[in-house]
C-alpha cells in the first residue's frame, strides 16, 4: 500500500514513474527529506519536522516551497489512505533542488508507505547495535558549514551501508562515533541515555540532526519531573548507564539491549515508563 500526493494536493499514481532522469534527487542526490509518523489520522511532530525540513533547505540554499503545500500534501495523503486496515503511516516528505539546469523549481512530494514489519518488531523487542566511527571531529560542523553535518539531505548512502555494516556483524543498529571517541547519532536516529533521573542526549553542534522524537521524549520527561541535558557523551558511557535508547519517528524509543557485543542495562520498567512518557505527548 502506497499513497503519493504532490505538493498542489492531488494524488498521484505510486506506481507510475513521477521523477525525469535529469532530477537533481536521482543524479546527485541533492535534496532533503522527512518521515513523520502519522498515527490514527494525526500527524506526529509535524511542525518540528517541517521547521527541519526548512533549515535543512537553508543549509542546501534550495528554496523549500511553502509550509501551506507541504500541509495540503500531508492533508491529501491522509485522507486517502486506509485506516480501517492500518492504524499507522509512515509519511515521508521529498523536496530536491530540481531539474539540473532548469530554473531552480524544487521537486516534492508526498509519499505514505505503511510502518514495516522489521520497526515494528524493533520496538517490541529492543535492539543490538555496534559503533562505528563517522570519521569527523564533533567541531567539525561549523568549522566546514559545506558538509552540510546537520542537513538532513538525500544523500543516505552512507547511512544506509553503516546499516549493512551492523548487519554483516549480526547486530541491528549503529551508533556512530567522532574521531575523539563521543557518541554522535545512529544512521536514521538520536542517541538517549538515561543516568539516574537524568536524560541526555549528544549536541546538534555536534554536526548530527537534532531529532524530534528526542524532542517529544524530554518535553514529556521535563513535565514528568526528569532532569534533562544535552551535552556531549563518551562511548563508555554507554556501558555505564542504566539504559540507552535510539530515538526516531517510526521506530519511536526504541531500547538498546547489547553494544558492541556486550550486554547493557535494559529494563522492562524504564521502556514502558520513556514509551508512556513519549506516547502522553499524543
Ligand atoms: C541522522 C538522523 N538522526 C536522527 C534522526 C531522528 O530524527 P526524528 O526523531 O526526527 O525521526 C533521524 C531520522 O531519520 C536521522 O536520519
Amino acid at each position: 500500500m502506497r499513497v503519493l500526493a504532490l505538493l498542489d494536493g492531488t494524488l498521484a499514481d505510486p506506481e507510475a514513474p513521477l521523477l525525469r532522469a535529469d532530477d537533481l534527487a536521482v543524479t546527485r542526490g541533492d535534496g532533503m527529506f522527512e518521515t513523520i509518523l502519522v498515527v490514527d489520522r494525526e500527524p506526529r511532530e509535524l511542525g518540528p519536522h517541517l521547521d527541519r525540513l526548512e533549515r535543512s533547505g537553508e543549509l542546501l540554499e534550495i528554496p523549500p516551497p511553502p509550509r501551506a503545500a507541504w500541509e495540503r500534501a500531508v492533508r491529501a495523503v491522509v485522507d486517502a489512505w486506509p485506516w480501517e486496515s492500518e492504524r499507522e503511516l509512515a509519511l515521508k516528505l521529498v523536496c530536491s533542488r530540481g531539474i539540473d539546469g532548469g530554473d531552480g523549481t524544487p521537486t516534492g512530494f508526498a509519499l505514505g508507505t505503511p510502518v514495516g514489519a522489521d520497526a515494528l518488531r524493533k520496538r517490541r523487542e529492543g535492539i543490538s547495535a555496534i559503533t562505528l566511527d563517522r570519521g569527523y571531529a564533533p567541531d567539525l560542523k561549523d568549522r566546514a558549514p559545506w558538509l552540510l553535518l546537520s542537513a538532513k539531505t538525500l544523500s543516505y548512502a552512507v547511512n544506509m551501508a553503516a546499516l549493512r555494516e551492523a548487519e554483516r556483524r549480526g547486530a541491528d543498529e549503529v551508533v556512530f562515533t567522532a574521531t575523539d571517541g563521543s557518541v554522535l547519532e545512529g544512521p536514521t536516529s538520536t542517541v538517549v541515555v538515561a543516568r539516574g533521573r537524568t536524560l541526555r542526549t549528544p549536541p546538534p553542534n555536534a554536526g548530527i540532526l537534532p531529532g524530534t522524537t528526542q524532542g517529544a521524549l524530554f518535553r514529556a520527561a521535563e513535565k514528568a519531573g526528569w532532569e534533562t541535558s544535552v551535552e556531549p557523551i563518551d562511548r563508555a558511557e554507554l556501558f555505564e548507564a542504566d539504559g540507552v535508547w535510539m530515538a526516531s519517528s517510526v521506530r519511536l524509543i526504541t531500547q538498546v539491549r547489547s553494544i558492541d557485543g556486550t550486554e547493557i542495562k535494559a529494563t522492562a520498567e524504564l521502556q514502558q515508563e520513556l514509551g508512556d512518557l513519549y506516547e502522553s505527548q499524543y
